[in-house]
């Protein structure tokens, strides 16, 4: 069995974003509006419930392992749950939080792909900072969808899967794309033979994701946008959905119907940005959503495959 703890399920800023005065930001804030607060993007997983890897760093890691005390057992006076730490991209709200993890009493073993690695060792040298610290031992991830262990999480095999998508505006090859700039992970119990599709950041899903996909159980992918536009809609910038990687769930082509045809999966948008008027529950949108068979992730929701 696989254990799928979320522990931040909005995209960059979280919800409500600190600056933000959007419609859904300010409801959230005042209680006006049937919304829950959430953190930003990560999971963990765990085949044991008690070894966890934790999937992406987020700035809100202090409130998360707060919030889910198995990641903090107490075996000795300076203790962690978390075995080891897996990126799937090298932008600020998966990576920040390893900046708080430096306290670590021996080197973090850190999976990601070279390309991550390097934007984590030049753009933004986080890997480097810590350094200084706890030190990092990095695994390098290939991305052509080969299966790999990571060490403390025996019971799951993992591969990883290029994703088209943009490096960060820090990375040294922002404007020159690049596999593995952006992963899509599955995880896949050896023993149940369950898995998931795991991908926060999906600009489409390529001819090349749908045998991990339909082979999976569970689809948890990204859910940042519900319209390309919606930044102009609420009048919070101009960035759209699709030029950051993020397929938005509305429309001809958009995420509800790309996932149409994975009939028994189990469906989970995580990484959902605060302008999303999904994170609404008794909206017209959510509604649509659940008419379609697709959920909408929280913080602390725990999923198994
Ligand atoms: C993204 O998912 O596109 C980025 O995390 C955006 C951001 O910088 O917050
Ligand atoms: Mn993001
Ligand atoms: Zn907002």
């Amino acid at each position: 069995m696989i254990k799928i703890r979320v522990l931040g399920s909005a995209a960059g800023g979280g919800f409500p974003q600190w600056n933000c005065n959007c419609d859904n930001c300010t409801g959230v804030r005042t209680g006006g509006l049937d919304a829950i607060s959430r953190t930003q993007s990560s999971i963990a997983v765990s085949t044991n419930g008690e070894d966890w890897l934790l999937i992406n760093a987020s700035p809100d890691i202090r409130k998360q392992i707060l919030d889910f005390p198995g990641l903090q057992p107490n075996r000795a006076r300076r203790d962690t749950g978390i075995r080891a730490v897996l990126l799937i991209d090298s932008q600020i709200d998966h990576t920040t939080g390893l900046l708080m993890l430096r306290e670590n009493d021996k080197p973090l073993d850190i999976y990601c792909s070279r390309m991550v690695y390097q934007d984590l060792t030049s753009g933004f040298p986080v890997l480097r900072m810590l350094d200084h610290y706890c030190g990092v031992n990095w695994h390098e991830v290939t991305v052509g969808g080969e299966s790999f262990g990571v060490e403390g999480i025996e019971g799951a095999e993992f591969s990883a899967f290029a994703l088209s998508s943009k490096a960060p505006p820090y990375s040294p090859h922002r404007n020159d794309p690049h596999p593995g700039d952006n992963i899509g992970l599955r995880i896949k119990d050896k023993v149940g033979g369950g898995s998931v599709f795991y991908a926060p950041g999906l600009a489409s899903i390529e001819p090349h994701l749908t045998p991990a996909m339909n082979a999976s159980d569970l689809l948890l992918v990204d859910g940042t946008c519900w319209t390309d536009d919606e930044m102009e809609r609420r009048e919070v910038g101009t960035r759209r959905s699709l030029a950051m990687g993020h397929l938005p769930q509305s429309g001809p082509g958009g995420m509800i119907e790309a996932l149409k045809p994975f009939e028994r999966q189990h469906k989970v948008l995580i990484h959902i940005n605060n302008t999303n008027p999904m994170l609404v529950e008794n909206s017209p949108e959510r509604a649509e959503l659940t008419r379609a068979g697709i959920e909408v992730s929280r913080d602390g929701m725990e999923l198994e495959v």
